[in-house]
């Protein structure tokens, strides 16, 4: 399982050294959870902290825009070094044409879904996106309970998946840790988001580890 630790729930005064342990622990990547105040009530940090997260590592880094402007913004956070972007689909009105721009930067494309986001009408967003992160919490906050059924939702999304778009990428973000890892792999998962469970822990490194062993 891939595993990739979302900076919100690291220690914003000392970053880097939060970064430097879960990249040594193997984390695959970094999730930067990016909240404008308007689409979640919830502030966090956008292209200029991104700017330095890549000046310090060189592990991929997936932004998850929960912005209410991302046709405006996206290309910005490819600039400040994103290699992957996840959109909320209901943010962007002209979704087809932000996927094809973000992709034409170079950026893997991620649709960022809900726990009540329908996914069948989703099926040609799924077709040209390369992933999908499906919340198993509402967007907003690290710290909250898991969702029960969110797995469900994941198995239909892969079984959709598997006809439109082979390959597909499947994220569960929210409420992850190395307990629920082995049950998101078995729903079709290859990658979970964790902020509380990783940064919360006395040895974050180990939480990282036992989540990439499912
Ligand atoms: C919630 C964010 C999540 C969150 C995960 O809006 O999208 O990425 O940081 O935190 P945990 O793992 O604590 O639920
Ligand atoms: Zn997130």
């Amino acid at each position: 399982m891939r595993v990739t630790p979302s900076l919100l729930s690291a220690d914003f005064t000392r970053l880097g050294e939060d970064i430097r342990i879960v990249e040594e622990a193997g984390a695959d990547g970094l999730h930067l959870d990016v909240m404008d105040g308007h689409y979640v009530p919830n502030l966090t940090f956008g292209p200029t902290v991104i700017k330095a997260v890549r000046r310090a590592t060189s592990l991929p880094l997936d932004a998850h825009l929960m912005i209410g402007n991302p046709t405006e913004m996206a290309p910005l956070y490819a600039e400040a070094g994103a290699d992957a972007i996840a959109v909320h689909p209901e943010t962007a009105p002209h979704l087809h044409r932000l996927l094809a721009h973000l992709s034409g930067l170079g950026v893997r494309t991620g649709l960022a879904l809900n726990p009540l986001t329908p996914l069948e009408p989703l099926r040609d967003a799924i077709a040209l996106a390369d992933y999908a992160v499906v919340m198993s919490v509402n967007p907003g906050w690290s710290g909250q309970t898991y969702i029960r059924g969110s797995m469900r939702r994941v198995r239909r999304l892969r079984a959709i998946a598997d006809e439109v778009h082979p390959g597909f990428g499947i994220v569960v973000d929210g409420g992850m840790n190395a307990r629920r890892a082995p049950a998101a792999r078995a729903a079709g998962a290859d990658t979970l988001v964790s902020g509380s469970a990783v940064f919360g822990a006395a040895d974050p490194g180990a939480v990282v580890r036992a989540m990439r062993a499912a």
